[in-house]
């Protein structure tokens, strides 16, 4: 076993941190990094998660030499070219760009989950704008139904970046929108998901473990 080098800043509920974890565990990373709880929003900027990274995201990965990665997509990148094991990334040709851009609709099916997060759990009552969360729900709903009508093939062909990120997508949608229900309009994403969330990574990151 190496000794940690990395430092990676960690939210255990961020789908985003959850990717990265999927990640380390499935490349054989995990006892490479240092966890570094922050407990962030953004209205509660944490002081030393800014420096190198300006933007104050998470995850973010400081390396032996003091240098910060961000975002999950980098990150993602870079723990993928630090091992032997099967590339979860594919290195070139068509599907390199194809696994991205799923990866990319992964990303956004989270992206818009944690909006409406902050928007009904941190945003004063007063504030909300139900249009926006809206909004945010239909970008969902639209991403979900592509997986289940167009990806599943793919989906099931590789636990790879797409996967891990479609399911740490699902993985928050259970956990910050349990109401959602999103398993009655895509049973076949639903069963994938079913099976992928017993793997050792999925389990081991498990925010409501
Ligand atoms: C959450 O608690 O839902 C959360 C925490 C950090 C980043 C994103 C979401």
């Amino acid at each position: 076993m190496s000794a940690a080098s990395m430092t990676l800043f960690h939210a255990p509920a961020s789908p985003f941190v959850r990717k990265v974890m999927v990640v380390l565990h499935e490349t054989g990373q995990i006892d490479r990094v240092t966890l570094q709880s922050v407990n962030l929003t953004p209205v509660n900027p944490v002081a030393e998660l800014n420096q190198g990274n300006p933007a104050g995201k998470i995850p973010a990965l400081r390396l032996a030499d003091g240098s910060v990665l961000h975002d999950s997509r980098v990150i993602c990148e870079y723990l993928d070219q630090q091992h032997v094991g099967i590339a979860l990334i594919p290195k070139e040709g068509w599907s390199r760009w194809h696994r991205l851009t799923l990866a990319s609709l992964a990303d956004a099916i989270m992206d818009a989950a944690v909006l409406t997060r902050y928007e009904t759990f941190l945003r004063p009552q007063e504030m909300r704008w139900d249009s926006w969360i809206e909004a945010q729900q239909e970008k969902i709903r639209r991403g979900l139904a592509s997986l289940e009508q167009e990806h599943m093939a793919e989906l099931s062909s590789a636990f790879d970046i797409a996967a891990i990120g479609v399911a740490c997508a699902l993985g928050y949608l259970d956990l910050r929108m349990p109401d959602f229900g999103w398993r009655e309009q895509q049973p076949q994403l639903a069963t994938w998901y079913a099976q992928v969330s017993q793997r050792a990574s999925m389990l081991a990151t498990d925010p409501s473990a």
